[in-house]
């Protein structure tokens, strides 16, 4: 029976990490995994995890089974630092704590045939890999809307997305990236997320945000400005959060997925119904990462002031990065790198140009161009630049 199952190929982002590992160059350069790495390139724990992990140690609580939508101190913590601490809307969602982002993204694709069957999911093209396979894998339809511009300042092409959403239609969902667009880089302003939401109203579509990257773009309030403004306007609208690159809690598997409701009346009904769908698939979710990131939620200056150090690495590296393509005297084009938001961006290069930086100079980012601006090392900046430029 096992010959019947049809050939399946590597992951192609794990297959490219394990091409790295193979790679005897010393001056070799991973640019793949969208993991936020620190001046010396390392992945620390951060300081303020290790202290809360300390005191969950210490206190060695009972490892009994939790609540099935998670860790409830979590739940609260989230969801203030999502919408806000004053939200209004705070009334009117539910939230439960997930398998990581990609847990709640899978549990709001199995959820969303319960209130709108037969929807299509609308997602960007570039667009977070994992998007298709998980929105597909649940059963839904699909639909590409397109987000950079291609020819000259590869900004946001706000046209070209609202020609592709003319053909959605009542019932579908609006996948969104709450802010730092992975791969791009490239974010709405608020003009935008009004012009998204306007659309939204005017073709009665879902809004699901996602937002993987709350605090690396401007700052924790800034980057869910659009999602808070959705979240305002509209009585039905879906988000996925994940602590793993804010918090750096990665192997932890620790995010939410919310629900907002017209009102208070139906979140029961809601919350017992994301809990049966993730009855049936894991039962609840793991608790170290939710009990640690509720710790930090409770008392977060210490983590907002690392999360803070991170985030202007990655601007200075993406400045320093466009300075010296400006020096070398490369195109135009690559100064979008300097504009754009967290850890990533899409290279204004072709695939064969990309292959060209991996053969030729041991610089390796994703077949689709993108690379992980956080995975740069300060001394790295200038090899990578007149890399880019050679190739280019
Ligand atoms: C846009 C987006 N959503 C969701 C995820 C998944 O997050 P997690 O690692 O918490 O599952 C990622 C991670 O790369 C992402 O970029």
């Amino acid at each position: 029976m096992i010959s019947r199952l049809a050939p399946a190929e590597s992951d192609p982002l794990w297959a490219l990490t394990t091409a790295f590992a193979h790679d005897q160059r010393e001056e070799k350069i991973d640019l793949v995994v969208g993991v936020y790495r620190d001046a010396e390139g390392k992945t620390p724990v951060m300081q303020a995890v290790q202290d809360a992990e300390a005191r969950l140690a210490a206190s060695a609580a009972s490892k009994s089974y939790r609540c099935l939508s998670g860790n409830l101190e979590f739940i609260d913590g989230i969801s203030r630092f999502l919408l806000g601490p004053d939200s209004p809307v705070l009334d009117r969602q539910c939230t439960i704590q997930t398998v990581g982002g990609t847990g709640a993204l899978r549990l709001l694709a199995d959820f969303i045939p319960h209130i709108s069957p037969g929807a299509t999911a609308w997602i960007s093209d570039p667009g977070y890999v994992n998007h298709h396979p998980i929105m597909s894998a649940a059963g839904l339809k699909l639909g590409a809307y397109r987000w950079q511009e291609q020819e000259h300042d590869h900004s946001l092409d706000l046209a070209a997305a609202m020609e592709d959403l003319a053909e959605a239609q009542a019932g579908d969902v609006l996948l969104l990236h709450g802010c730092c667009h992975n791969p791009s880089g490239i974010d709405p302003t608020l003009e935008h997320w009004q012009a998204f939401s306007d659309l939204c109203r005017e073709k009665k579509l879902i809004p699901l945000v996602d937002i993987a990257y709350q605090g690396f773009g401007d700052g924790i309030e800034e980057d869910a400005a659009g999602l808070r403004l959705m979240a305002r306007e509209h009585e039905l609208m879906l988000v996925v959060a994940s602590c793993s690159k804010n918090m750096g809690l990665y192997c932890e598997r620790t995010g939410a997925a919310m629900i907002i409701a017209p009102d208070a009346k139906p979140l029961e009904n809601i919350r017992f119904t994301l809990e049966r769908i993730a009855r049936a698939n894991y039962s609840m979710p793991p608790d170290h990462g939710s009990s640690v990131a509720a710790m930090l939620f409770q008392d977060p200056e210490p983590w907002l002031a690392e999360l803070e150090a991170c985030r202007r690495r990655v601007a200075d590296i993406r400045r320093d990065l466009a300075d010296e393509l400006l020096k070398l005297g490369a195109a135009e084009k690559f100064q979008s790198l300097r504009y754009q938001k967290g850890m990533f961006s899409l290279l204004p290069i072709t695939p064969a140009q990309m292959d060209r930086l991996r053969q030729d100079f041991g610089i390796y980012g994703t077949t689709s161009c993108r690379i992980n601006i956080a995975g740069l090392a300060s001394h790295q900046t200038p090899a990578v630049a007149k890399a880019l430029f050679a190739v280019s």
